[in-house]
């Protein structure tokens, strides 16, 4: 799917040759006349047929003085970005038809915004998104091209560029987590993180089973070792920043499928486990959008990835591992087999000198059951990059919560026989998983992201949202603009701008 942006006035817009037509009409519609489009508004408005509230539509068939057969008002309201998210949203869903190829979608009632456009697009990829690799009977997305019509193109261009980012970001993601685990195995990530390694800036280096044992990866190696599927280490380097300048370091979850292990998981919904490495799909679908947009900032990616399976050679409750760290794990439930492989993780982006470490990870149901669908959990003891991620996830429309972190709430991590046990019973079960991952961040200015609730849909809808590459890489974005506010590791050299 292609987007074009165009200078459109509401007269302009009119003659504008697609298949069918997206108006956005704002509460602040007058009764403007002049031109089809400013007619049609004013009289379904007039005679009550375009309610007000926001994504309510209007579809009009064969409308005199437009090239389009269907032209579809709707409200976007104040004409926020989210109300706009909504109302394309809205729209969008009226016209997928076989027979609508070319879209086009006015904003030009609103006020030019750079977020609104953003969003617009967003809206309507995501109302196409068809994801048909193992499917073939399915119709794949209909849509070709999609012109997006503005009041003066040069206020928004930046934002339609990062729009286009972020699409084939976001599409990168889903397509990886909807894929079965037998057709996401850790080798086949790294395999399409190896051919993301080819774009320019972009390189991958893969590590396998002996490396990783060299590394002294005990925590993460213990999870692998159930599974026949070897282990994947992937690290990922982007480099758009200037030379030695110290990288953001995006750490995400690659579990390809999590059965539970040894502590296995009930047969209920347990296909969705497939989800897992949600957030090695969203490091994977940032890594897309960044060779598109060759931002300049450093960023590294970096992706254990294993499945979690029970078996004769699987870590059994009880036994206790040493981790890259040369802390000591007992691990008491098999289950929480996420912190265990991204301890280790974490462990190696230290040495990476990082501005600052982003983890991502469908890490407990309990943050599902804190925060449900809407927001991802954030944790991180430095306010200053907490605030920068939840900056980034509201300017993205992909937003996070923060979530505390008082020392008391790892007192159920204690274990008599290891450093540290890998559970601390039922309460609280997202912030002990997160106080569990921070015994490894060390000094780092790090942050860790729960995506247990956001990263898929279940049900009828069931599919992955491509989740959190819009607030990822609004981040490493934010990074580029203003490398050395806000977030400072002592130890690192800041993130330059390329000159
Ligand atoms: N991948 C799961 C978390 C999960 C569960 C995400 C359900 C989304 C829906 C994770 O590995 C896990 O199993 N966590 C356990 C931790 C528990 C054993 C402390 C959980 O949340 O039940
Ligand atoms: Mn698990
Ligand atoms: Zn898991």
């Amino acid at each position: 799917m292609d987007f074009e942006l165009k200078t459109l006035s509401p007269t302009s817009a009119a003659g504008l040759t697609v298949d069918a037509l997206l108006v956005l009409v704002p509460d602040t519609f007058g009764a403007a006349s002049g031109g089809p489009l400013n007619e049609l508004v004013a009289s379904a408005v007039r005679l009550g047929d375009l309610e007000s509230g926001v994504g309510k539509t209007l579809v009009c068939y064969r409308a005199p003085g437009f090239k389009a057969a269907r032209v579809v008002l709707v409200r976007s309201g104040s004409g926020s970005p989210a109300n706009v998210r909504k109302a394309v949203a809205a729209a969008v869903a009226l016209v997928k038809l076989p027979s609508v190829k070319k879209l086009g979608i006015v904003l030009s009632l609103l006020p030019d915004d750079g977020q609104s456009v953003r969003a617009a697009m967003q809206a309507c990829a995501d109302a196409t998104y068809t994801y048909t690799t193992t499917k073939p009977s399915a119709k794949g997305r209909a849509l070709q091209r999609v012109t997006v019509g503005v009041g003066k193109v040069a206020v928004v261009q930046k934002d339609f560029d990062i729009g286009k980012a972020q699409i084939a970001g976001v599409e990168f993601a889903k397509e990886w987590a909807n894929r079965p685990a037998n057709h996401a195995t850790p080798s086949m990530l790294a395999e399409a993180a190896r051919k993301l390694g080819r774009k320019p800036n972009i390189k991958t280096e893969v590590l396998g089973p002996k490396q990783v044992e060299a590394l002294a990866m005990g925590a993460f190696l213990a999870v692998a070792r159930g599974s026949v599927e070897p282990l994947r280490f992937i690290v990922m380097h982007y480099a758009g920043g200037e030379k030695g300048a110290s990288p953001v370091v995006l750490v995400g979850k690659g579990i390809t499928f999590d059965t539970g292990g040894i502590s296995i998981k009930p047969a209920a919904d347990m296909d969705e486990m497939k989800f897992d490495m949600g957030g090695a799909a969203s490091v994977l679908g940032t890594f897309a959008a960044l060779a598109e947009l060759q931002p300049a900032v450093n960023v590294v990616g970096v992706i254990p990835a294993c499945e979690n399976m029970p078996d004769g050679q699987a870590i059994k409750p009880g036994d206790v591992v040493t981790s890259m760290s040369g802390q000591t794990i007992e691990i008491l439930n098999t289950d929480a087999e996420g912190r265990l492989i991204l301890c280790d993780a974490l462990t190696y982006a230290a040495r990476l000198k990082p501005h600052s470490v982003v983890d991502i990870a469908t890490l407990t149901g309990a943050c599902v059951i804190a925060l449900g669908g809407v927001r991802s959990g954030l944790f991180s003891a430095r306010d200053d990059l907490a605030d920068a991620l939840h900056k980034a996830g509201e300017t993205a429309l992909d937003p996070c919560w923060r979530m505390p972190l008082d020392d008391e709430y790892a007192e159920g991590l204690k274990s008599n026989f290891a450093d540290m046990g890998n559970v601390a019973g039922r309460a609280g079960g997202a912030i002990t998983a997160a106080k569990f991952l921070e015994k490894f961040a060390a000094d780092l200015p790090w942050a860790h992201l729960d995506i247990a609730g956001t990263a898929w849909k279940s049900g009828a809808a069931k599919g992955s949202t491509g989740r959190p590459v819009p607030l990822l890489l609004q981040y490493v974005l934010d990074v580029a603009a203003v490398p050395r506010s806000g977030i400072v590791n002592k130890s690192a050299k800041p993130t330059r701008r390329k000159s």
